[in-house]
């Protein structure tokens, strides 16, 4: 890792579940790797239905049990996030559809990946969306990031 920090920000279409999570995720991870100070990671949404709200509390409640704290305010991207951050990751291919429309230039929309893009052992080319699903859905999300999040961190040390 040669830069100084690395700044990740982490998008789904709410910010109320799957990017707060990654968010979660993987701050823990590079906490634990003791590479906390080396990254700035934050989530926002596509769209601002919910902002200034906390995670979904169902959400919230699956990411607890795994240790995970979620104590993001939701949020919808904005045009200088392109420019303040050096990834940005979206959940599925809607929302990388949608982050790739909103790049302000071409540097920015470079800047765009797809979280599944850095699994490394999943059934899932996406998060799937577990707002209106039960409970297997909001596991799922959690499964999918642990791994993806690893894979993500693996590529940036290599990087
Ligand atoms: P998220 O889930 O994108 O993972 O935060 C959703 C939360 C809310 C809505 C859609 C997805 N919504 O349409 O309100």
């Amino acid at each position: 890792m040669k830069q100084e920090k690395i700044r990740l920000l982490f998008v789904c279409l709410g910010n109320i579940c799957r990017s707060p999570s990654a968010e979660a995720v993987m701050r823990k991870l590079v906490e634990d790797a003791g590479l906390g100070n080396r990254f700035e990671i934050d989530s926002a949404g596509i769209i601002g239905y919910h902002e200034g709200e906390r995670a979904d509390s169902r959400m919230r409640a699956h990411a607890a049990r795994r240790g995970y704290a979620l104590d993001s305010i939701s949020r919808p991207i904005r045009p200088w996030d392109f420019r303040n951050f050096d990834l940005i990751i979206g959940m599925d291919d809607r929302n990388i559809a949608d982050l790739k429309r909103k790049a302000p230039d071409v540097e920015s929309e470079a800047k765009v990946h797809q979280m599944m893009e850095f699994a490394r052992d999943s059934l899932f080319d996406y998060v799937p969306d577990p707002y209106y699903g039960g409970a297997e859905g909001f596991e799922r999300v959690l499964d999918l990031l642990e791994d993806a999040c690893a894979g993500l961190l693996e590529f940036l040390r290599r990087s």
